[in-house]
């Protein structure tokens, strides 16, 4: 005997014509109705490239991340390769540093000395170089500094910048791409590489990077954590959505080839709104806090390592990203060839 609650139930649920389960029911109708694809080829690894040979040291904030020296780096990078990763984001650690950051133009720096022989060994392979300061100047900033003043002045910063794009560009750099936030950078590097021969060197520009809490394990990664004061006053405001949009479309104008924004997971809204105004390749850095933050839960047996990976890449590219930086390359590269051979999801 069905009461009237139960009667009613089943009369509107027979009559209910849209079933979106009926496409889940089993793994092959769940893969044929997948709207989103990940592949290795849409993932780039960061690389810290340190002076000095023989090292391998695991960072401590970065579980499963290691800074290289050139010698060790090949066969991290064959691995890569082997994978089928898209790209390597090379960052260096110099041997000194300076109020200018000039060890960031020295030809015989660690990003050059990496450039020259990953070209040599897997000449196939995309190297992009990021192209910042911060990782050269001994206060840590991103740019020069006022001596009266301390704050970090714009256009003096320009040419530094653009002198560190060619140093990588001549070294055989695939792609620069300039993170400093400072305005103008895209315009002054576009214009430095073309008087230098590299017309053909693509920028990859770091359009909205957000002042963040969450490049903390970078900065250990990179040693680049400024002496005093934070990134406020050249990186956006968290909070501010429309401010990033023009941060954008001003590297679309200054002659950007591809766009970037970051950090990623907490920004899948902007990535949505850059995806949807512009038409040119959007990359997406998931960012080492971001990486730091989901490990430190699976360390803990909290998360399941392979499973939120993956999540948290698929909803990168679903929000429109074409390209990831992440942590997670080699990782998710693997995980991806397995899937393909057992058909799992
Ligand atoms: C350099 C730079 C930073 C990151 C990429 N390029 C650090 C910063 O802006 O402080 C962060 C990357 C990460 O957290 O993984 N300006």
């Amino acid at each position: 005997m069905l009461t009237t609650i139960e009667r009613t139930t089943e009369r509107t649920t027979t009559a209910l014509v849209s079933r979106p389960r009926r496409l889940r029911r089993t793994p092959a109708l769940r893969r044929l109705a997948c709207e989103t694809e990940l592949r290795a080829e849409q993932l780039i690894a960061p690389l810290f490239v340190m002076a000095g040979t023989d090292i391998a040291r695991p960072i401590g904030s970065m579980p499963g991340q290691s800074q290289w020296s050139v010698d060790r780096l090949g066969a991290e990078v064959d691995e890569l390769v082997d994978l089928g990763v898209g790209a390597v984001l090379l960052f260096g650690l110099p041997a000194t540093k300076d109020a200018l950051g000039s060890a960031g133009w020295d030809p015989a720096g660690p990003v050059p000395q990496a450039i020259r022989a990953l070209k040599q060994r897997t000449p196939d392979l995309v190297i992009i170089a990021d192209v910042c300061l911060c990782e050269y100047t001994d206060h840590g900033h991103c740019g020069v500094l006022d001596d009266a003043t301390g704050a970090v002045l714009n256009d003096e910063t320009l040419p530094l910048l653009a002198r560190v794009a060619v140093a990588y560009a001549d070294a055989g750099a695939d792609i620069v791409a300039p993170s400093a936030m400072m305005d103008g950078q895209v315009a002054a590097i576009r214009a430095a590489l073309d008087v230098a021969g590299h017309r053909e060197v693509p920028i990859l520009a770091y359009a909205a990077k957000f002042a963040s809490a969450f490049y903390g394990p970078f900065r250990e990664a990179a040693d680049s954590t400024p002496a005093f004061g934070d990134r406020r006053a050249y990186q956006l405001d968290p909070a501010n959505g429309r401010e990033a949009l023009r941060e954008v479309a001003l590297d679309v104008e200054e002659g950007a080839d591809m766009l970037m924004v970051k950090p990623a997971g907490l920004y899948l809204d902007i990535i949505r709104q850059v995806r949807d105004l512009h038409t040119l390749p959007l990359v997406a850095y998931q960012v080492s806090g971001e990486y730091a933050a989901q490990q430190a839960a699976v360390e803990r047996g909290w998360l399941d390592e392979r499973r939120a990976a993956l999540e948290s890449l698929i909803a990168i590219r679903r929000a429109g990203a074409d390209l990831i930086i992440t942590y997670y390359a080699k990782a998710a590269a693997r995980w991806l060839q397995e899937r393909s051979v057992d058909g799992r999801r």
